[in-house]
């Protein structure tokens, strides 16, 4: 296993890769790895001849000091569980690396930022593009592999990829789930044991949701329905929408041809945790 902390050391080693043809295949991290990592890491070794994981603790995209003082820092372990995936290039800038000067640009995402993630974490999505556009640029991959996770993360980067021109195919790969469903998340490390039980109420509202969808019941009814859920839990429903897994637009109704998007944030006590689940027919 390789490691640059440097934007030119892995430029030049990759310089030299591409005169060669190999294949480069981008994953994006902000590090404290996870099997849902694990697996995008997995897609990229199986699809090109060089993976670069990047492990960058991105500070302009929190809008909240406290979660980005917070975020977990496992650097020692992300480095084990890379070498035992395979033969893999880690990028670990500094943040003066990453952003000498303070940046001016700001990314706008339109009606892709209005609701969800965009309405609650405030210049979140900005932070995001600016820091995605940087690794595009630095690294030139052939392709990158994001989580549906992040499922309006991945509409808008695949936005960003559409206006800026950038030379690169996006995968977007599947949830990947501990045994009771709750979603892998760097965040789920904070969780004591009784918000650890706790949190398996996003994921129940989705299999809730996506049950009551097959007995066709209104969008409205289904809102209150999961709302009432959390009315007997201690962890804070932030939302839960109902939208079109490509615009990220609230739904209003649906038949058996819509494609659906369940989208839920929730807050156990000071960790925010987010998941999704798309029904498509
Ligand atoms: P991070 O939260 O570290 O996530 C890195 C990638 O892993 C994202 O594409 C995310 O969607 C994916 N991921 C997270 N949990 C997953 C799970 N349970 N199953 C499958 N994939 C999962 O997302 C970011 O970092 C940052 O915003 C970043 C894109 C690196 C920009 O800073």
């Amino acid at each position: 296993m390789r490691h640059f902390t440097t934007v030119s050391g892995i430029q030049n080693y990759l310089r030299e890769q591409k005169l060669n043809h190999n294949s480069i295949g981008l994953v994006p991290t902000m590090g404290a790895l996870h099997e849902g990592h694990s697996s995008l890491v997995k897609a990229s070794l199986s699809e090109n001849d060089i993976t670069v994981t990047s492990i960058f603790i991105n500070p302009v995209q929190f809008d909240n000091v406290e979660d980005f003082k917070r975020y977990p820092q496992t650097l020692e372990s992300d480095l084990i569980e890379l070498q035992k995936l395979g033969n893999t290039v880690v990028f670990i800038p500094s943040q003066q690396e990453m952003y000498p000067e303070k940046t001016i640009l700001r990314l706008e995402f339109g009606s892709l930022q209005q609701e969800m993630e965009g309405k609650f974490r405030e210049g979140h999505f900005n932070g995001v593009g600016i820091v995605v556009g940087k690794l595009f640029n630095i690294i030139k991959p052939d392709k990158a592999y994001f989580g549906q996770k992040d499922l309006q993360q991945y509409a808008v980067i695949n936005q960003l990829v559409k206006d800026f021109s950038f030379d690169v195919k996006l995968r977007c790969m599947p949830i990947l789930r501990e045994d009771d469903g709750l979603a892998f998340s760097s965040r789920n490390q904070r969780l004591d044991a009784k918000g650890r039980t706790e949190a398996i109420i996003l994921y129940k509202s989705l299999e809730l949701a996506k049950d009551l969808i097959v007995e066709k019941v209104s969008i409205e009814e289904i809102i209150v329905k999961v709302q009432n859920l959390f009315g007997q839990s201690t962890v804070d429903l932030e939302y839960f929408e109902i939208v079109d897994p490509v615009s990220l637009m609230p739904i209003q109704s649906y038949n058996t041809q819509t494609n659906i998007a369940l989208c839920i944030a929730g807050r156990v006590g000071k960790i925010r945790l987010i998941d999704n689940m798309i029904i498509s027919k």
